[in-house]
């Protein structure tokens, strides 16, 4: 049984409580569109005030510390997210393996605190422009991912899900194709069944992200092995947003 499309959407550092607004409408519109499943990632200031507001999506963060508590001033731990509402957390995101220097070695170790606090973590991996314009795409992304993907995991189905997102296609107005995004998600598929087995691995979802919007939104979530996007600047208005979910909710009526 194929798992709902996932639409979640990265807010980055976008947002202040004006915004909830547009949070309700999302939450409101969710409530119309069950058979897609959609997730919002706030910014911290706002995660408790959105979970709060919502009673249909799931409210996530963009990142968090490895450890647990202690002496590590303006970080925030997994444990506090879980408790301020978060079901997921967003990891290894290009914007902080770039800026703020992220290893795939911290990003697993964020990952493993993620999956102990009892959060969904949904882990992304993508290749420069320059690494795709050599021709080694899929080897460096397959590396990324071994190398920041916890290998025991409880229940990987429910708790890991993938998100491809090209650097070069970020923010850009520049998707990667159907063609390019079927061919890396096929590589990936194959590194999850690898290293969680056949019968979790296949279901896993690999979302696709970079420049979808609600035009383009059908298209590219029709390539092969796309279970849903992570969405920057089109999930900051509801209209927008929604108008992407409701495009997965279309494809997955055929
Ligand atoms: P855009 O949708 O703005 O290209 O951002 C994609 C992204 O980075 C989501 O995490």
């Amino acid at each position: 049984m194929p798992q709902r499309p996932y639409i979640v959407g990265n807010w980055k550092m976008n947002g202040t409580r004006a915004m909830l607004s547009e949070a309700r409408a999302i939450d409101r519109a969710a409530q119309r569109h069950m058979k897609v499943e959609v997730a919002v990632a706030p910014p911290y200031t706002l995660l408790h005030a959105v979970h709060r507001e919502a009673a249909q999506i799931a409210v996530g963060a963009q990142d968090c510390h490895p450890g647990e508590e202690g002496a590590h001033t303006g970080d925030i731990s997994a444990t506090m997210l879980a408790d301020a509402g978060a079901k997921f957390v967003i990891l290894g995101h290009s914007e902080r393996r770039m800026g703020h220097g992220e290893s795939n070695e911290l990003v697993r170790t964020k990952a493993e605190a993620a999956l102990d606090a009892g959060m969904r973590v949904i882990m992304c991996c993508g290749e420069t422009e320059e690494t795709r314009n050599s021709g080694k795409a899929t080897g460096f992304v397959l590396d990324q991912l071994r190398a920041s993907l916890p290998e025991q995991v409880e229940n990987p189905l429910e708790s890991i899900a993938i998100a491809y997102e090209p650097v070069w296609a970020i923010g850009t107005g520049k998707a990667a194709t159907v063609q390019d995004i079927g061919e890396m998600h096929g590589a990936i598929r194959t590194l999850l069944i690898d290293l969680y087995g056949e019968e979790q691995g296949i279901e896993i979802r690999i979302l696709y992200g970079g420049s979808v919007n609600p035009e383009n939104a059908r298209e590219l979530l029709g390539a092969d092995e796309v279970g849903g996007a992570l969405i920057g600047g089109a999930s900051l208005t509801a209209d927008s947003f929604m108008g992407i979910a409701l495009a997965a909710g279309e494809i997955e009526d055929n």
